[in-house]
């Protein structure tokens, strides 16, 4: 469907063109004084100046083309503005086309692509922290954003997993357990099947080997295991298979609950393979370059406001670096996927790390010119007093601790306010602690950092998740109650609530496609929390269900309806879900 502001502009372009002006200057936006129109056109007072007369003439002349049915009002007013109001007769064709197309008519512009998002990046045998609540549900956004917009989306979780924390994680149990078989480089049998640890000691192993770095005996053996990992030592690789399995089942395990699904588990070691023959070929062509031992890949370009470093491709002493997998990732991701475009969800900080990727990316040829990269780098996550977040003990805090904080704290709420009891206690508790986390998240603008507040974002009232959840819990209560409402077509605005709530309804084709353009999944709360308010002042003013005049009434229910459905769509691209009562 085409978006209102093109239609009205179209309309205006061709009363300009009637009234012997240039279509150009027809352009329409939204007031900028909603007090007096609801659209305006300023294109007379540029039209004066190449039409030499006075503005208002034009203006005149313009509205005089204008179809009238189209507009509650429309006026010329001095020096030479137009404004509009739309007709209650435009608004009801407008949001029954809406209704009544999938998708409500959005325009899908991802339509025959794909796009690869990556996101997640948690690493093996590292439990996930609170650093990795952003990436997870930003990305998860954007991915479900994308889809919603047509693409073809592939969500991949890139895991690290062959790093130098596998090393770390073979010589510590090497230290504790020499006695097993994968240490013993003459054992040609079948490893055990079964991990030599759980979950909970995986997680207990690496911290403490990775504190024992700074001992350079340990460091050794760790870097050692590393590189024998990688060059494929059999018991190494044994070892890894089985942190592999502990630690991706947990992971998953923990994604799940925040209603976050990967389309692939791939990990740095997928990329592993490509590595070779890609540096083979960045060599041969004088593309990677020899500097101080290593192989780099120059990316500065000129007219760069800041030195960028150039991508080191490998080390001097031969290993492959972060940039290296990712480089090679995409290889894989080309000849697998031919992706229109990859989008990187990290940390800001990771800012220039991917600025070299992509440049060696482009002048390698290694992703196509067409094929768009963006990295959405995201500010940090702060405590409510604005400093980083840390437990008590001064740790790091886990990402499970924040959820069940966060889930006890809106249970006790559920609980004292008797929202819901027994077995609906914990589904309806876990829906309102999603949609208060992850909207306080997504809320704000993607690079800026923001101060976590339990309180503040599971409020009930506010710009928040629970305030959108319990916009939409009571419309469906009203729906319940009418009955049968799927059938009934959106009638003409009955009062200016009814008009107010149309208008934002017009507003989701343009807000969900700025949100898609700027990778900002703030914009879809914005409209949203629009959305939530004119519902709830439409329902305030206006006794719905005591309405006795039914035709009337169906009209309510209907709007009501339509409102709903806008709201639960969006709230599951968000990756939140409402639940029945509240
Ligand atoms: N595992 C990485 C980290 O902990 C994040 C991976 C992000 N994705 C990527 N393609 N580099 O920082």
């Amino acid at each position: 469907m085409k978006k209102i502001l093109d239609i009205i502009t179209e309309k205006m372009q061709q009363a300009f063109v009637d009234a012997g002006y240039d279509a150009s200057f027809g352009r329409v936006t939204v007031s900028n004084r909603p007090d007096l129109c609801e659209y305006q056109c300023n294109g007379a007072l540029s039209a004066a100046k190449q039409y030499k007369c006075a503005p208002i003439q034009i203006a005149n002349a313009v509205v005089s083309k204008l179809d009238a049915k189209d507009y509650d009002m429309v006026e010329a007013v001095m020096p030479g503005f137009i404004n509009l109001k739309l007709s209650g007769a435009f608004l009801q064709n407008y949001l029954e086309q809406m209704r009544t197309e999938p998708d409500f008519g959005i325009e899908k512009p991802g339509a025959g692509k794909t796009i690869v998002v990556d996101y997640g990046g948690a690493n093996v045998a590292k439990p996930l922290h609170i650093g990795h609540l952003r990436p997870a549900i930003i990305g998860e956004a954007l991915k479900r954003m994308h889809k919603f917009m047509g693409y073809n989306t592939i969500g991949d979780v890139h895991l690290g997993d062959w790093g130098l924390q596998i090393g770390l994680i073979i010589a510590e149990l090497q230290e504790r357990q020499p006695e097993l078989p994968y240490f013993d480089s003459d054992f040609t049998g079948e490893y055990p099947a079964e991990p030599p640890f759980t979950i909970a000691e995986l997680e207990e192993i690496y911290p403490t080997a990775s504190g024992k770095k700074s001992d350079p005996a340990f460091s050794h053996k760790a870097h050692q295991a590393t590189l024998e990992l990688q060059q494929g030592r059999r018991g190494y690789r044994a070892i890894w298979q089985h942190i592999m399995k502990v630690s991706v089942a947990d992971l998953k395990k923990n994604y799940d609950n925040l209603n976050v699904y990967f389309e692939k588990w791939l990990g740095e070691s997928d990329a592993d393979p490509y590595i070779p023959a890609m540096v083979n070929d960045l060599k041969q062509r004088g593309i990677a370059v020899q500097s101080e031992g290593a192989w780099v890949v120059p990316v500065a370009e000129e007219g760069d406001k800041k030195e960028v470093p150039p991508m080191i491709l490998v080390k001097s002493d031969g290993s492959a670096i972060y940039a290296t997998t990712d480089l090679a990732t995409m290889v894989q991701r080309m000849q697998d996927w031919s992706p229109d475009k990859m989008l990187y969800v990290t940390d800001k900080r990771q800012n220039l790390h991917f600025e070299q990727v992509f440049r060696a990316a482009r002048k390698s040829g290694i992703v196509k010119a067409e094929t768009e990269l963006e990295h959405v780098g995201f500010g940090t996550m702060n405590g409510k007093d604005g400093k980083p977040f840390k437990t008590r003990d001064g740790g790091v805090l886990r990402l499970e601790t924040l959820i069940s904080d966060m889930t006890d704290f809106v249970r006790a709420k559920v609980v004292e306010n008797q929202i819901v009891s027994g077995s609906e206690v914990e589904d309806t508790t876990r829906k309102i602690a999603m949609a208060a986390l992850k909207y306080g998240d997504l809320s704000n603008q993607p690079t800026k950092d923001y101060n976590f507040d339990m309180e503040r974002f599971a409020a009930f009232e506010g710009n928040t998740g629970p305030y959108i959840l319990y916009t939409i819990v009571r419309i469906k209560s009203i729906l319940a109650r009418y009955g049968d409402w799927k059938h009934l077509p959106i009638q003409e605005p009955a009062n200016a609530f009814a008009k107010d709530l149309m208008l934002s309804i017009t507003k989701f084709g343009p807000a969900m496609e700025s949100a898609l353009n700027s990778s900002a999944p703030n914009l879809v709360c914005a409209y949203i929390y629009e959305l939530a308010g004119a519902a709830n002042k439409f329902y305030h003013e206006t006794p719905i269900l005591k309405e006795e005049n039914e035709e009337l009434k169906a009209g309510y229910i209907a709007l009501m309806g339509l409102t709903k459905e806008i709201l639960e769509v969006c709230i599951a691209l968000l990756g939140f879900e409402a639940p029945d009562k509240m």
